[in-house]
């Protein structure tokens, strides 16, 4: 199983193979994490990205990561809360699990997270991150998987259902 570890901080700080942006369908930028990736990563992320042609919500892309540590930015687009009426959970599980498909065919070996969807996209932080806990249990491979917080409220509701649900 891969190991899993929570971090508070800037996800366009760490050193990793690839770090995951909650992008939007167009993947031509946007504000939040999105935002604060291109901004670390430079003007080629953008140029990669108009390349792939937009992505569909629930799949993911992965780009080189220019200026950023991390070699790679996987793009997924979380699904926008609706109040649970337009398949949202399934479509977010689809990010992660898809997130970590291409990390797995790329071997990377190190992934981080942010709280996909839970921001702009207004998913309740807490079935959205008993969702990202569990998709990620479900997997062997890559070795470490890393949920980087932006904020101490969420990091603490990651490590409660992680271990509440160990
Ligand atoms: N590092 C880590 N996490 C971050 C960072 C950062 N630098 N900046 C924001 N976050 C966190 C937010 O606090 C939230 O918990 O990322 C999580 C996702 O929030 P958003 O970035 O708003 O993403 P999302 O809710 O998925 O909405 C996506 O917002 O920025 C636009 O183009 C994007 O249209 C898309 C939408």
């Amino acid at each position: 199983m891969a190991a899993i570890e929570i971090v508070e901080g800037d996800i366009t700080q760490l050193d990793v193979d690839a770090i995951v942006n909650a992008a939007n369908e167009s993947l031509l930028g946007g504000g939040g994490v999105d935002g604060a990736i291109h901004r670390a990563a430079g003007p080629d992320l953008l140029a990669e990205c108009r390349s792939l042609g937009g992505c569909p919500t629930g799949e993911a892309r992965i780009t080189k990561g220019y200026r950023l540590m991390a070699r790679h930015v996987i793009h997924t687009v979380g699904p926008v809360w609706r109040g649970g009426v337009a398949n949202e959970p399934e479509l977010l599980a689809k990010c992660y699990t898809n997130s970590l498909a291409l990390a797995v065919v790329h071997g990377l070996n190190s992934i981080a997270f942010p709280a996909i969807s839970t921001g702009v996209y207004g998913y309740p932080k807490e079935p959205a991150t008993n969702i990202a806990v569990r998709q990620a249990r479900m997997i062997r491979m890559p070795e470490r998987i890393i949920f980087c917080c932006f904020d101490a409220t969420t990091a603490e509701l990651y490590r409660e259902i992680i271990a509440r649900t160990a």
